[in-house]
């Protein structure tokens, strides 16, 4: 079976855009492929050096992620800090990787612009320790969403710089999704991707109540209609669109387009229906996140059996790489 590794990062609570760009896909894929899937809490410490709800954090996280239907019988669910290995890999590959590629990515230009106050050097180095993640398992696919689609490809220089400084020891891994392009899920304001660091208003969390929800999607930005039939959508009002093909029934997207053809359509009744079956689809997982979430000795157990299983995999290509680099003595 071909690996496949993503990651997510154990800063806040989970979003919207962070299930139909990346988890939902993890749960298709855990059928089919060999999965590791890794909460990246050292990738966290590069913008949030305070761990006083790190802990916290991470346990809630796992709890989401086993709500959403990840199970641990056919999938690796582990913390990346319980795998040393990834860190040794860093190193190797830090010194694969240039001062100018890494300032020139754009996550990177945006935390400088975001803090100017902590440009630390685990943030200029972030996509290097994102590519240890996924060539520590040899993997070939990497589920995410849009705005990760630099890092894979950094990934892939890095990997490629190795195997030709070295030898051939990484497979070339490739961004992943099961839908047509890669997602990007926007904001509910319309100013751009949803994200834990927006507009707490415009972005939809798991653990929202329907109450939140409804109100959410009440406020999300619209304007006055179409104008003349067929127009183009723009951007805001596609994501609504968007999210009303992921979460309501075939039936009911076609009817609203229709009326938005026809320049008959009502976003008060459009956004009722999309909140209605946003929280019908939902509630069930938030609901079943504070089951797990209630029980830290299940949370703990999972954490620990997917450290075993990701540090075995992880070992096995870090004896490769020694080997290859020559750092193997004995
Ligand atoms: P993170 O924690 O920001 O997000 C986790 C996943 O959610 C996706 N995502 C989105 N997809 C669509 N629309 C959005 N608005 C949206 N917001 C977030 C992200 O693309 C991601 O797939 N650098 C990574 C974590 C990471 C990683 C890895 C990922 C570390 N090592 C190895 C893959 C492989 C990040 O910050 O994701």
């Amino acid at each position: 079976k071909e690996k496949v590794l993503s990651g997510i990062r154990p800063t806040g609570f989970v979003h919207l855009g962070n299930y139909f760009g990346a988890m939902r896909n993890w749960v298709l894929m855990q059928d089919e492929y060999d999965c590791f899937f890794c909460v990246v809490d050292w990738h966290s410490l590069t913008t949030h050096p305070d761990t006083k709800e790190l802990k916290a954090n991470v346990y809630r996280l796992m709890g989401e992620l086993l709500a959403v239907g990840l199970d641990p019988e056919k999938c690796v669910l582990y913390v990346q800090s319980d795998v040393p290995e990834i860190a040794e890999l860093y190193l190797y590959l830090n010194m694969l990787s240039y001062k100018g590629e890494l300032e020139k990515t754009a996550t990177f230009k945006d935390k400088v612009r975001q803090h100017p106050e902590n440009v630390n050097a685990g943030l200029l180095t972030y996509p290097v320790l994102q590519a240890a993640d996924i060539l520590i398992h040899r993997a070939v696919k990497v589920p995410v969403g849009k705005d990760q689609e630099q890092h894979i490809e950094m990934t892939r220089n890095f990997g490629d710089r190795f195997n030709k400084r070295y030898s051939e020891v990484f497979p070339m891994p490739q961004a992943f999704s099961y839908d047509k392009s890669l997602v990007k899920i926007m904001s509910l304001d319309g100013t751009g991707k949803m994200s834990k660091s927006a507009n707490q208003m415009a972005t939809l969390y798991l653990a929202d109540d329907d109450d939140l929800i409804r109100n959410k999607i009440k406020k999300a930005k619209t304007d006055s209609g179409p104008t003349e039939p067929n127009a183009v959508k723009p951007d805001f009002i596609e994501n609504l669109f968007g999210l009303m093909k992921l979460v309501s029934t075939p039936d009911t997207t076609t009817r609203f387009e229709a009326d938005f053809n026809n320049c008959v359509i009502r976003y008060g009744d459009m956004k009722k229906q999309l909140a209605e079956d946003m929280v019908n689809f939902m509630a069930p997982i938030r609901e079943k996140a504070k089951a797990f979430a209630a029980d830290r000795e299940l949370i703990k157990k999972v954490i620990g059996i997917g450290r075993d299983k990701a540090r075995a995999s992880a070992d096995a290509t870090l004896q490769l790489v020694r080997k290859a680099v020559g750092v193997d003595y004995i």
